[in-house]
């Protein structure tokens, strides 16, 4: 029952994915939550608002300038009443206009005058999907602050395979569930917890104008660290070379290379409960870094390299160890990559994402995670990284009691 008396707002788009929107209300229903709706012109082409009424068991607007709609909850005050204003399916249409910030019709408008958190479900052709212009619209409706739920990779209505399925009604009300209670209790879950995460890349001399290193941007680190600070924990952060502001709350240590990392990694670790290399620590550095700089005389050249310490596995091998979670970025093979680490490394959980997928995982505002642990594996369907850790963290929490 985790949606108890939880006043979901749910906007359907019209998209064939729209059928599905009544097993969502009740599956939303089913968690306590009260539920209303309201379609955009085009969802009633797909499912009836007689359907929906029946289902919510409320009147549904479909229309703004409707008198008797308007007489029962205007869509001003079904913009206030909202506690969160699920959008699903989103279409590419949809998500244009919310970009836009227009206000053409009831759907559109109540985006604008709610101030309840709203969170989107993709629902679209996969090369709609992966249009830059689809792209840019979702990068910027989250960068105003919209969390994005999927979409879904597999096969479409349309006969093709790709990303822009709407996630399952059961997934997104076991989201929605996940997206309240973090949202109303974020600080009891790591409280008293003390947290070490790596996060970015390192970065290994050749000489001293140029380095070894890879496209990490540090952005999944950083917002475990944020996540994990204001779910109440006490959190260190080693970081590479990163252009991040420092989260707030957070203690944050500055380094370059794979060495320096398991130093200042090594200097924190006693007493700490949980530990997360999220780092893309450089496999190799050089062996001899060059003290001058390398000059170019030579068509060919040749650097020799030497394996760099496994900062997640010395972790892992400490006694007393924190409860230990490692990433692995991969792009085939995950599963029997990911389960490999796991073992091999000793580590508690591994967080496994595809990096072969577009706009996901590497430098990416978004990513989509698969969590193994010794007996279990969970999905983390593909959302902005913030919401992200917090899932994560949720079930580091669960695993570590
Ligand atoms: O073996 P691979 O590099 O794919 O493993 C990835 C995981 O191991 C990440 O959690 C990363 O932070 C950690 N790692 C590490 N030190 C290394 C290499 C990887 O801590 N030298």
């Amino acid at each position: 029952m985790g949606l108890m008396h939880k006043k979901i707002l749910l906007g359907i788009g019209g998209g064939i994915a729209a059928y599905k929107c009544a097993d969502l209300v009740r599956r939303l229903k089913e968690r306590g939550a009260e539920v209303r709706v309201v379609m955009s012109a085009s969802a009633t082409e797909f499912i009836t608002p007689l359907t929906l009424q029946a289902v919510s068991g409320h009147p549904v607007a479909t229309e703004m300038l409707n008198p008797a709609a308007e007489a029962g909850m205007s869509h001003i005050e079904l913009a206030r009443w909202a506690e969160l204003f699920i959008v699903a399916p989103a279409t590419a249409n949809l998500l244009a206009r919310f970009r836009a910030g227009m206000a053409d019709e009831l759907i559109t408008t109540i985006a604008l005058a709610t101030s309840a958190p709203v969170a989107m479900c993709p629902a679209m052709n996969q090369q709609m999907y992966q249009h830059a212009a689809t792209q840019d619209n979702l990068t910027m409706l989250q960068s105003r602050g919209v969390t994005l739920w999927g979409p879904g990779i597999g096969s479409q209505a349309c006969g093709e395979i790709g990303p822009g399925r709407m996630l399952e009604p059961l997934e997104i009300a076991e989201l929605a569930s996940r997206f309240l209670q973090a949202d109303a209790t974020p600080a009891p879950l790591l409280q008293g917890q003390q947290l070490l995460i790596t996060a970015g890349p390192t970065r290994e001399k050749i000489d001293p104008v140029r380095y070894i290193s890879n496209h990490s941007s540090g952005k999944m680190g950083f917002a475990l660290a944020s996540a994990a600070a204001a779910m109440g924990a006490r959190v260190t952060l080693v970081s590479g070379p990163v252009n991040l502001p420092t989260p707030k709350g957070v203690q944050r240590i500055d380094v370059e290379s794979a060495q320096q990392m398991l130093s200042a990694v090594t200097a924190h670790l006693p007493k700490q409960d949980i530990f997360i290399g999220c780092a893309a620590v450089a496999d190799y550095r050089m062996a001899e870094p060059a003290d001058s700089k390398i000059k170019k005389n030579h068509d060919t050249m040749q650097l020799q390299l030497v394996k760099n310490p496994d900062i997640l596995a010395t972790v892992a091998a400490q006694e007393n160890r924190p409860f230990t979670v490692g990433f692995a970025a991969e792009t085939d093979h995950l599963e029997q990559y990911a389960r490999d680490k796991l073992q091999r490394k000793r580590i508690d959980m591994i967080a496994a994402n595809d990096i072969s997928i577009p706009n996901q995982g590497f430098n990416a505002e978004r990513n989509a995670l698969k969590v193994f642990t010794k007996d279990d594996c969970h999905e983390l369907p593909s959302t902005d990284k913030l919401s992200l850790a917090i899932q994560l963290l949720q079930l580091i929490a669960n695993y570590k009691k």
